[in-house]
């Protein structure tokens, strides 16, 4: 470990929240923070030395990796005596990587500060080279990196160096420097690294902000749930069928049932896929979220996100559009209101449930029905041929288009289902606590 899981504030707090005198005389800047320092071959690594000791003494926690040629300029035990670590060099050292693989050292890091970082380090970082474990490292982190470049000013300045450096900018690498001046080697210009106490400021600056990285949805640590390694489809809320360039056929679904079983299946370690017509909601962490307006844009979406292993059409999709959508806005006029003539969607939830090949193991449609709820779901399980079907009335006496409670009946083969009024959460957590059970038996 390199130190406590989560970094603490700056300032320690009384049980009782407030700050203590005592906390106030000890508070350290960086109190707790975790840097993981590499330190590049070049001139410069000297002032490395002095940099881990200024880290330290605000507060934070530094760890050392060494490239085999900042070996040849600083000894590693300075840095191992002044960071209280010992110091990492090598990749392939079965006992150093027992102790903490380079993965885990940094994983473990607030933030990755490369002082010196040599022009062959940029290079190696620009191009993703890992043959050593600086670089290796360097590429298995999931956190921000601050890099401190030093080199001989025509080296800073060949188009090599230049296209590097604007690579890693682009890939949100920080820098602090080079600063101008008269450099080891007797020239002048760019190239001098950074002064530690400037090098410690951009590292504040750098903390400020979060640093950690996060990869897209799914990947990653291995997910555990009761739905962990399936892929789930979710449709949501309503769709919006164009009527001219302003105006469209739409409906009062809100979206927060699909949105909750998106959060619920996320929750339950599967990787999501939220389907979702316009809603005002944010869209949910850590599930992929596809936005779209009409049916058949819904559909397209449904049918690109295949294979799945669940499918959930939880959508209020229009079962009719515009078949002659206005090119401009319809005006009123002598030939008094326009009749609109309508045609059929294409329905998602039936193609998607009667596929021969690629069908998802399990199908859940939801019936809105205003008037005899079981009966009607019973009738669109068979005719949808979908495997669940949570009845809901959306009468509007029942509040539920739009609102924040849900009363629903599942309706399966083997019978219904009713379950008491809840939060559509509740709704959301319990209808995955059923398909997992289900799935169970069918993986
Ligand atoms: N559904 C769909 N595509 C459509 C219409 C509905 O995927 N074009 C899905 C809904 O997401 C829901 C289920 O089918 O899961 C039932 O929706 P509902 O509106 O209740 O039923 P309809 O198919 O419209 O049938 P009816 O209007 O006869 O009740």
């Amino acid at each position: 470990m390199l130190g406590p899981p989560a970094r603490a504030g700056p300032i320690e707090r009384s049980t009782f929240g407030a700050v203590t005198a005592q906390a106030i005389m000890t508070a350290k800047p960086l109190s707790d923070a975790r840097i993981l320092l590499i330190v590049g071959g070049g001139v410069a690594a000297y002032k490395s030395l002095e940099l881990i000791r200024r880290l330290r003494e605000r507060g934070a926690i530094v760890r050392v990796v060494m490239t085999e040629a900042a070996r040849q300029f600083i000894a590693p035990l300075s840095a191992a005596a002044l960071s209280g670590h010992a110091v990492r060099s090598d990749l392939f050292s079965l006992i150093e990587e027992a102790e903490m693989g380079h993965i885990e050292l940094s994983r473990e890091a607030d933030l990755v500060v490369v002082a010196p970082a040599t022009a062959d380090l940029l290079a190696k970082m620009a191009h993703g080279l890992a043959n050593d474990l600086a670089s290796a490292t360097l590429l298995a982190t999931d956190k921000r990196v601050l890099v401190a470049p030093a080199m001989n000013v025509r080296m800073w300045l060949h188009p090599a160096t230049r296209r590097n450096v604007a690579v890693l900018g682009g890939d949100g690498v920080l820098f602090v420097g080079p600063d101008e001046g008269e450099m080891a080697c007797g020239e002048f210009g760019p190239g001098r690294m950074a002064e530690p106490p400037a090098i410690v400021a951009a590292i504040e600056r750098a903390l400020g902000e979060p640093t950690a990285i996060p990869l897209p949805p799914g990947l990653g640590a291995r997910p555990e749930g009761a739905l962990a390694g399936l892929r789930v489809v979710v449709t949501s809320g309503p769709t919006y069928e164009p009527i001219d360039p302003v105006r469209f056929l739409g409906n009062r679904s809100s979206g927060l049932q699909g949105r909750a079983i998106a959060q619920a299946a996320r929750a339950a370690g599967a990787r999501v896929t939220l389907i979702s017509g316009p809603v005002a909601l944010a869209d949910p962490a850590g599930v992929e979220v596809v936005h779209v307006e009409t049916a058949r844009q819904m559909h397209a979406a449904a049918l690109a996100a295949l294979p799945a292993d669940v499918f959930v059409a939880a959508a209020a999709v229009a079962d009719w559009r515009v078949g002659a959508v206005g090119a401009q806005k319809l005006k009123r006029g002598a030939a008094g209101a326009p009749v609109l003539s309508l045609v059929e969607n294409p329905d998602i939830l039936a193609d998607i449930a009667t596929r021969r090949a690629g069908r998802p193991a399990l199908v859940v449609g939801f019936a809105a029905e205003t008037e005899r709820v079981v009966e009607n779901a019973r009738d669109k399980l068979e005719r949808k041929g979908c495997d669940l079907i949570v009845a809901n009335s959306v009468a509007e006496s029942e509040g539920t288009f739009g609102g924040l409670d849900n009363q629903v009946a599942i309706v399966s083969a083997t019978g219904v289902e009713p379950w008491p009024r809840m939060s559509k959460q509740e709704v959301a957590r319990g209808l995955i606590e059923v398909i997992a059970r289900m799935m169970k038996g069918r993986t």
